[in-house]
């Protein structure tokens, strides 16, 4: 059920939202208007099922993580030892912060009640009775409509002692983080959780061995858990009439740069760029696409070329990158790409978390590296100089941060390189930046 590459499936069927499928509706956010559109009924399926059901069930549908990686979350689920005695925790991760990324934080505005229900699901599923939502702390209004929904929801009988009758005890607790983007990867958001501050822990073990308080602890991305609630209501078969063989249902796709209508598109994973460009109006009038990512800027860089890779973990792989959190930065022909390379190295360089090395002190040296030849004080050593640091600090760091900032510098030189050769030969950046709004 892939989309045909060129458009040929109508946009209505491929735009059809089950996430965001009322968000623009009056009070979205309130349990009413959830319950307005079968609300709470995945669960009631769920509790009469049980948990090693539902599990199964979950996997059987073919839900992969959406928070960047895409492990199967079934799998994740089955990972929690059963029968050990120690309490089990399911923690939701909030910490939405990848450059370009912006899916979690409107659902959770507008329709927080399908990531609780996913919860107590999910809860339900590997023996749980407390879980932790952490949110990413700068985005006030989410929280407070988060709490706001999770008092409802214990008044309603979905969270609590006895859920809906079914014995299930449940405790469900909001945390506000403070704004580190070293937070989102899981085992710092862990540590940053326990009141410590947040640096990523050694892995194995993984977190469904020992996670929050040393116990086993589920953590999944929000629009993961969020999913869950229509998998069940809905059934696996429908879900996996959606998307691809390997990578099935619908996903939210963040669109954004110089496009003429940025936002959330929900859409099968599987379809193109192209096709998506198709149907949200395009690139910005008189335009054409430079370079875009595939999954926020850590993912490396595609251009062009690549308008018709299917938007899934296979799809995006062969092409040489990486599905990642699904955030779709387009540019286009205004942008000076040493420039965007130089903005995304600085933020990674800002919130590295300084615990090991060759990320801590390679993406300082990279930002002065870029600095210079966007400035015109480069030479072309500089280049094999920018490839070999990025090397030292690809798979030679202690989490995922360190391969974030590595990717933009090696797609770039591998698309661009004759660009950043011109900075340097032509004394310095040849783009106008007042006509590249991105950066505005
Ligand atoms: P990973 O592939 O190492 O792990 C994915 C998940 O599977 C984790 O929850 C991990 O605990 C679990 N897992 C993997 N192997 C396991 C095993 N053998 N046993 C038990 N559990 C296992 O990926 P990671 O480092 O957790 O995340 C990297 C991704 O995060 C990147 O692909 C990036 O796209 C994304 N990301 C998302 C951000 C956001 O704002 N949503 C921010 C930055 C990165
Ligand atoms: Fe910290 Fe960067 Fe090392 Fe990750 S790769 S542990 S963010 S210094």
């Amino acid at each position: 059920s892939r989309p045909e590459a060129g458009g040929e499936s109508s946009p209505e069927k491929l735009l059809a939202p089950v996430l965001s499928a009322f968000w623009d509706e009056d009070r979205s956010w309130t349990l009413e208007g959830y319950r307005r559109h079968e609300g709470y009924e995945g669960l009631r399926k769920a509790l009469a099922m049980s948990p090693d059901d539902v599990i199964a069930y979950v996997k059987e549908a073919g839900l992969r993580g959406r928070g960047g990686a895409g492990f199967p979350t079934g799998m994740k689920w089955q990972f929690i030892p059963q029968g050990d005695g120690k309490p089990h925790y399911l923690v939701v991760n909030a910490d939405e912060s990848e450059p370009g990324t912006c899916k979690d934080i409107p659902l959770l505005f507008a329709n927080p009640h399908a990531l609780i229900e996913g919860i107590v699901i999910a809860c339900h599923a590997i023996r749980s009775e407390h879980a932790f939502i952490y949110l990413r702390g700068e985005v006030v209004p989410v929280l407070r409509r988060l709490h706001e929904a999770v008092r409802e929801a214990y008044a309603a009988g979905y969270l609590g002692k006895n859920v809906l009758g079914s014995g299930l005890n449940l405790e469900l607790t909001v945390h506000a983080g403070a704004g580190a983007y070293i937070c989102g990867e899981e085992t710092a958001l862990l540590d940053s959780l326990e009141g410590r501050r947040g640096q990523p822990r050694l892995r194995p073990p993984f977190p469904a061995v020992a996670g929050l308080y040393a116990c086993p602890t589920v953590v999944n991305n929000v629009e993961s858990i969020a999913s869950v609630p229509a998998i069940l209501h809905k059934g696996k078969e429908w879900f996996r009439s959606m998307g691809s063989e390997k990578s099935p249902g619908f996903t939210l796709y963040s669109l954004s740069g110089h496009v003429a209508n940025p936002g959330q598109y929900e859409a099968p994973l599987g379809i193109t760029l192209r096709q998506l460009l198709e149907m949200s109006g395009g690139m910005r009038p008189g335009h054409r696409l430079k370079f875009w990512t595939p999954g926020g800027s850590s993912t490396p860089m595609l251009t062009e070329e690549h308008l018709d890779v299917p938007l899934d973990y296979e799809g995006v792989g062969a092409a040489g990158s990486m599905l990642g959190t699904k955030a779709l930065q387009c540019f286009d022909e205004t942008t000076c790409v040493v420039r965007a390379v130089t903005r995304w190295t600085e933020f990674y360089a800002h919130e590295s978390c300084g615990k090991c090395t060759p990320c801590r002190e390679g993406t300082y040296w990279l930002v002065q590296l870029l600095r210079d030849i966007e400035a015109g004080k480069g030479a072309m050593s500089d280049l094999d100089k920018l490839a070999d640091i990025a090397d030292n600090i690809n798979g030679k760091s202690f989490c995922a941060l360190g391969d974030g900032a590595a990717s933009p510098i090696f797609s770039s030189l591998k698309y661009f390189r004759e660009e950043y050769a011109q900075h340097i030969t032509g004394g310095g950046c040849p783009f106008d930046p007042a006509k590249s709004t991105a950066w505005a």
